[in-house]
């Protein structure tokens, strides 16, 4: 058996899948681009016939990336396979990952259909997918808790239909390690052709045991693929985090005994570009990417780290991307620095006029602060987003007055399809005041379910990274906004976060 573990990435699929997380195709590339660096194996790209917006994005990625292969979800019908095959047509390596429900739960209540037919509408999709491309990924989803004799049945039909990667989805995050290892290593030994496929993991971390699980079919299932995000995105409680499985693989490589092809030191950027573009912190604790990963407080831990690190480090910061906050830019910088830094943190902007734009707004900025970070550039990136004339909504200026004693009171001016506007409101703090005053005009009758503020970069001095998550009529967006002035963020995250509720999005769920 091979001793290459494949990394297959789904923060663009199932990552996204989390309420509030959806990505403009912009920010989907720009993460793909990061996922290529951090030399992801497979990119699961997105849900081609979810919506045109999807199509678009796979689109967009399979024609840009070129070292990872490119991967589309598909439900196992042919118009899904067909438009994930046109969405992946420019792609040096394609993948189309078909999937339907096989436990007697979703296959009577959700599919209303009988085993049989599930069957053969397995074989048919995957037969139609191999027509289409020669890299065939199946998954019976729910797979964990299906019938283990129907589970056989299928996957040996569909490898004899040509499906080369069988992934067996714990979809709502109910198996124990152990027993999904035996799960998975029951169903190589009993399918006759289980060889003729690399077996795969998907976890989903309900009861916090995704990493266990996906390394329990590992380890004792034989799997040699894992499905996993970024951060560990994903609905409800998640996926399987990419930057712990891999380092967990790479720390006990004399555990596993496995190679996996990940570039570590990209693992911080690539967290640092999902966290902020999709505005799902970190938390600070989290295993690799949390502040505190490599944080000693105590002084006992302090005293043994600065005689031999590896009294308490078991593994090093450096080798996951951490690096102390650098000064990457100031004042003086120039138009080519600024550009090259863009390049290097895998920003691509689309036209010159994008670049300068880019710019100025980073001129002002250094006016203003005078050590700009990576992480200020990133968040200067997204920013960019609510102030291009294609949005429908964008800042103009603002101000407020707050006083002890008096209620506070804001005026906003903002553009609406380039034209100007001005609120004015009352409210409880300068941040409920002006986005009142948004409001008073927007009237967009949305549900403000998440309002949160971060400082980028430590200090007081520091730009404050808001979030603002809207719900409305069954959709949940989330809006990213940065500037040194918390209640300016505010502003600029709650028109980030109108202009995604107000963008046309058709979306199929893909456990729909
Ligand atoms: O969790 C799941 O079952 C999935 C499938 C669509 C693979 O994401
Ligand atoms: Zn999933």
């Amino acid at each position: 058996m091979s001793d290459q573990l494949i990394i297959f990435d789904t923060t663009l699929r199932d990552g996204e899948q989390s309420p509030g997380a959806s990505m403009t195709k912009d920010e989907k590339l720009r993460i793909a681009r990061q996922l290529e660096r951090l030399k992801v194996d497979v990119i699961e790209a997105g849900f081609a016939a979810s919506s045109n917006g999807d199509f678009d994005a796979v689109k967009a990625i399979a024609d840009a990336i070129k070292d990872s292969t490119v991967c589309s979800l598909a439900r196992a019908n042919d118009r899904d396979i067909a438009r994930a095959a046109d969405a992946l047509a420019g792609a040096n390596r394609a993948r189309i990952h078909t999937f339907i429900a096989t436990s007697p739960l979703h296959m009577e209540k959700k599919l209303r259909m009988t085993p049989e037919q599930v069957l053969e509408q397995a074989k048919q999709a995957v037969r139609y997918a191999r027509s289409r491309v020669g890299d065939v990924e199946f998954s019976p989803e729910d797979g964990y808790r299906s019938d283990v004799d129907f589970l056989c049945r299928v996957i040996e039909a569909v490898i004899a239909e040509g499906a080369s990667t069988i992934n067996v989805p714990d979809t709502v995050g109910y198996a124990i390690p152990e027993l999904y290892g035996n799960f998975i290593k029951t169903l190589r030994e009993r399918i006759p052709n289980s060889d003729k496929a690399i077996w795969s993991v998907h976890c989903h971390n309900d009861l916090g045991m995704a990493v266990a699980n996906s390394l329990a079919g590992v380890k004792i299932g034989g799997a040699r693929q894992i499905e996993c995000t970024i951060n560990g995105l994903g609905e409800r409680a998640g996926n399987c985090s990419l930057e712990e499985v891999v380092m967990a693989v790479k720390t006990r490589r004399d555990y596993f005994g496995l190679e996996v092809a990940i570039d570590t030191t990209q693992i911080m950027p690539a967290s640092r570009m999902v966290s902020q573009t999709t505005g799902f912190v970190v938390q600070p604790n989290k295993a690799v990417v949390g502040a505190n990963a490599f944080a000693h407080a105590s002084g006992i831990h302090q005293d043994g780290v600065l005689k031999a690190r590896d009294t308490y480090e078991i593994m090093r910061a450096e080798d996951v991307g951490w690096s102390a906050n650098k000064i990457v830019l100031g004042k003086l910088s120039g138009r080519n620095a600024f550009k090259q830094r863009l390049q290097d943190l895998g920003i691509e902007m689309e036209s010159e006029s994008e670049i300068n734009a880019a710019f100025a707004r980073f001129k002002e900025l250094a006016d203003r602060k005078s050590e700009i970070f990576d992480e200020d550039i990133l968040a200067l990136a997204s920013d960019e987003s609510v102030t291009a004339e294609k949005e429908q909504y964008g800042l103009v200026s603002m101000s407020q007055r707050s006083e002890t004693g008096e209620r506070p009171h804001a005026v906003v001016v903002f553009t609406v399809d380039g034209k100007e506007m001005r609120g004015e409101s009352d409210g409880n703090g300068p941040v409920d005041a002006s986005l009142k005053a948004i409001e008073s005009h927007v009237k967009s009758g949305a549900e403000m379910v998440l309002y949160s503020v971060n400082a980028i970069s430590g200090s007081t001095e520091s730009q404050g990274e808001v979030t603002v998550r809207l719900q409305h009529g069954g959709r949940v967006v989330n809006g990213v906004g940065a500037d040194p002035d918390i209640v300016v963020a505010s502003a600029k995250a709650y028109l980030s976060a109108l202009n995604k509720l107000h963008s046309k999005a058709d979306r199929v769920a893909a456990q729909g």
